[in-house]
C-alpha cells in the first residue's frame, strides 16, 4: 500500500526476540535490559496472523530480526510457515551468525532467501570487546564461509572509531568470497545515543580509502536487497561493497518499510517510539478486518523522515535489540 506521502510500503521487519547471545556496545547496555517475558512475546501463530494481514495490505517481503532471531526456538520452522503464506515473495534474515552453522540446512530447506551477518571487525580481541562476549570474529567468519555461494550473503559492519583500520580487511572479504560487505553509520538510538562520540566516523571518506585498493570501484545501479544501502563494485571483487548512510543521509523519501517488535508493536519509523500495539488486539479476539484496519492506519501515517540530525526530536528510547535493528 501507499502511505500518505505516496511511498510504497511493501517490506516488513519482524523481530522474533529481544534476546541475544551478544551484548554489542551500540545495541544493548552493559548491564543488559529488561527482556520480554514469554507471555508478552508474540507467538508464532500470532506473528503469522500479523504477516497475513500485512500481505493483504501489500507487504510482500519480510526480514527476520532480533535481538538475535536464531536464539528463538524453531526459527527455521517459522521461516517455512511464513514462506508458505500466499503472497509472501521473500523472507530474509539478519543475524550475528554464531548460531547459524547447524541451522543453515534447515533454513535453506525452509526457503530462506538471503542472510545478513553482522561483523564489525576481523580482529578477535576487538570483536570480544565490541560484543562484550567470548565469541570470536573467526567463528562468525566460519558462518559467513558456510553461507557464501549457497544463498545471497551480506556482511553488516557498523563503523566504530576503533575499527577504522578494519575497513580494508573487512572489504577484502568481498574479494575472497562471493559476499557483499556493507559499512553502516552508527545510529544514535538507545544505548548507542550517549556513547556516540562527536567525531563519529561516517561514510564520507570511506570510498576514497577503498579506492586506494580498488581504484575502479564504481556504483552499481541494480537493486541488491530491500534496504537503503548504496552498492559499489570493482573487477577484482566477487561481491559488492555497500554503504548505509543511516545518519548522514536520509533515504526516507524512498522508505519502503515498517517494523514489528517482538512484543507486537507495529512501528512505522525507526526513530520514533510511537506505534500501534497489536498484541492486545490479537489476544482479545479482534476480527481480521479490525487488525487489518489498525495496521493500515499505522502504515498510512508513517512519519516523513527520521530526525537523527536533531537528536532532541528522537522519541525512541529503546535499545536496538528491542527495536529490531
Ligand atoms: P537488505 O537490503 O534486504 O539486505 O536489508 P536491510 O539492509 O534493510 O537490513 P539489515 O537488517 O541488514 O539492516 C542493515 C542496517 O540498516 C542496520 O544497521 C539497520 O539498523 C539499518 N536500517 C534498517 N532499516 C532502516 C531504516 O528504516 N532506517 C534507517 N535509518 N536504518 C535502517
Ligand atoms: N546503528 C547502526 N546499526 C546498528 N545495528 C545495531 N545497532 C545499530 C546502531 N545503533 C545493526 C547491527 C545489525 C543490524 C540489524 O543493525 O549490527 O547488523
Ligand atoms: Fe523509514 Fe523512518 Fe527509516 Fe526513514 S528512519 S528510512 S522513515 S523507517
Amino acid at each position: 500500500m501507499r502511505d500518505e506521502y505516496g511511498r510504497t510500503i511493501d517490506y516488513m521487519r519482524l523481530s522474533l526476540t529481544d534476546r541475544c547471545n551478544l551484548r554489542c556496545r551500540y545495541c544493548m547496555p552493559a548491564e543488559g535490559c529488561t527482556l520480554t517475558t514469554h507471555t508478552d512475546l508474540l507467538r508464532y501463530e500470532e506473528l503469522l496472523r500479523v504477516a497475513q494481514a500485512a500481505v493483504s495490505l501489500g507487504i510482500t517481503r519480510f526480514k527476520l530480526t532480533g535481538g538475535e532471531p536464531l536464539v528463538r526456538r524453531d526459527a527455521a520452522a517459522f521461516v517455512q510457515a511464513l514462506k508458505s503464506l500466499p503472497g509472501v515473495q521473500q523472507v530474509t534474515l539478519t543475524t550475528n551468525g554464531l548460531l547459524l552453522p547447524p541451522l543453515l540446512e534447515p533454513l535453506l530447506q525452509a526457503g530462506l532467501d538471503a542472510v545478513n551477518i553482522s561483523l564489525d571487525t576481523r580482529d578477535n580481541a576487538q570483536y570480544q570487546a565490541i560484543t562484550r562476549s567470548r565469541y570470536t570474529a573467526d567463528e562468525v567468519l566460519d558462518a559467513v564461509r558456510l553461507c557464501a555461494g549457497r544463498l545471497p550473503t551480506k556482511i553488516n559492519a557498523v563503523l566504530l572509531p576503533e575499527t577504522a583500520t578494519q575497513l580494508i580487511p573487512l572489504a577484502r572479504l568481498a574479494q575472497e568470497l562471493p559476499v557483499d560487505v556493507r559499512f553502516i553509520e552508527q545510529m544514535p538510538l538507545g544505548s548507542a545515543a550517549a556513547a556516540i562520540p562527536p567525531n563519529e566516523p561516517c561514510t564520507a571518506s570511506i570510498l576514497d580509502r577503498l579506492r586506494t585498493v580498488w581504484p575502479q570501484l564504481a556504483p552499481v545501479h541494480q537493486a541488491r536487497g530491500n534496504g537503503p544501502a548504496q552498492y559499489f563494485s570493482a573487477p577484482e571483487l566477487q561481491g559488492c561493497i555497500g554503504l548505509i548512510q543511516a545518519v548522514s543521509h536520509s533515504f526516507c523519501s524512498h522508505c519502503n518499510r515498517v517494523r514489528l517488535t517482538c512484543t507486537g508493536l507495529l512501528k512505522p519509523c525507526l526513530c520514533y517510539a510511537e506505534g500501534v500495539p497489536l498484541l492486545p488486539l490479537l489476544r482479545s479476539g479482534a476480527a481480521d478486518n479490525r487488525l487489518r484496519e489498525q495496521m493500515r492506519q499505522a502504515i498510512a501515517h508513517k512519519p516523513a523522515a527520521h530526525c537523527f540530525a536533531r537528536r532532541e526530536a528522537i522519541t525512541e528510547y529503546h535499545n536496538m535489540n528491542q527495536i529490531g535493528g
